[in-house]
This record gives C-alpha cells, structure tokens and sequence, in this order.
C-alpha cells in the first residue's frame, strides 16, 4: 500500500508539509508514502498540452492507493495552489486519476478553527472529482503551532487524531482492493 501526501502550501515552512510528515512518520510499517510538492504546476490553462509536471503529479496520484491532502485555509477557503493542481488533476471530467481515489482530507490554522470553512470545500472538490472522501471525523488541526513541531507531533490529541483517520484512509483502500 502506498499513500501520496500533498500540502497544499509552497513555502518551505508550511505547516501543511509539517503535518503531513507527522502523519507519514507514525505509519505503518506495511505502508509506503511518497510526497508530491506542487511547486511546478502550472496555472490552469486548457490551452497547454499537459505540462510535464502535471503528467507527474497525475502518475503519482494514479499509481498510489490513495491521497493524504493536508491544506492551510486562506481567506475562509481553499489555497489556489491546491484547487489549482485538483483542477489539472481532474481532468479528463469525471473519468480522471481521481476517480473512485480514497483521499483523506485534513486542514490546519494558526487560529481556532482549524480551517473547518476550507475543509468544508476540500471534501466538496473531491466529491465532485467523484473521489472517495475518508469517512471520518473532519480532521481540523487549529493552533497548529502548539500541535506540531520540527515535523512530530507535540500534542496526544492530535496525534491520536490523525491516527484514526490515517485508520479509516486505510480501511477504505483494503475495502477497495477487495471488492475489485
Ligand atoms: C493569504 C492568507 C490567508 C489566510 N486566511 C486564513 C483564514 O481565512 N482562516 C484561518 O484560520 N487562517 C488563515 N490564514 C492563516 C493560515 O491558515 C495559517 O498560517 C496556516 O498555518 C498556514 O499554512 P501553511 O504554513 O501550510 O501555508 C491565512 C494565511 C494567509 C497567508
């Protein structure tokens, strides 16, 4: 089994990308992961004959057996860059590389709600990719400082928190693989 994770954020210090090595650093043992940084994707334009970095990240996302998609919130919603590389991801419309793809969403703040409004649209995106969205308790990492730190988690709850969903990500893929 091997899990893609994407942060939906650039910089060097996100804290999407802290909590996505958090998560990948307690996995199972049975469990590859892999990390796919946006930094060459384009904009969005139907005009380009897909860019070589879009044909990456659409073989990444084709050959794992699911997504770990962990976002900020800017502006009470989706960062572009991540709605930016679903959209390349998406298409062809409704027969893309994130068909029927198990994709656990979890989104972090500094502040208190932990980006429950972005999260909101994250799981309404991937439902429209017709994506396997993890059922599972929203996973909304607020003060996100005082939960990570140097890429560990520093907090139980959190820690716990991510475990379950990571759990229900992974139940998903075996319930998959088995009625194919
Ligand atoms: C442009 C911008 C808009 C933001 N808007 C929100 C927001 O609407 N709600 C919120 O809780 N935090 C907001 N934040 C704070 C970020 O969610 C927070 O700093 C987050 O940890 C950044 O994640 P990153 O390090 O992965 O980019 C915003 C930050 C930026 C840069």
């Amino acid at each position: 089994m091997s899990l893609l994770g994407i942060a939906g954020s650039l910089r060097k210090q996100s804290n999407s990308l802290a909590v996505l090595n958090a998560m990948f650093a307690e996995m199972p043992e049975d469990v590859s992961t892999n990390r796919f940084d946006l930094h060459e994707i384009p904009l969005y334009d139907a005009d380009l004959n897909t860019p070589a970095s879009v044909s990456a990240l659409k073989n990444a996302i084709e050959r794992s057996s699911g997504l770990v998609v962990v976002s900020s919130e800017y502006n009470w919603g989706i960062p572009g860059v991540l709605k930016n590389a679903i959209d390349w991801a998406s298409r062809p419309g409704y027969a893309s590389v994130l068909k029927g793809k198990p994709v656990l969403v979890v989104t972090q703040t500094a502040g208190a709600l932990g980006g429950a409004r972005a999260h909101q649209q994250i799981r309404e995106t991937f439902a429209s990719t017709l994506s396997r969205v993890t059922p599972c308790l929203p996973v909304l990492i607020s003060a996100v400082a005082n939960k990570v730190k140097d890429g560990k988690f520093v907090d139980d709850a959190t820690r716990a928190i991510c475990r379950d969903a990571i759990s229900e990500l992974l139940l998903e893929v075996r319930l998959l693989a088995n009625r194919l």
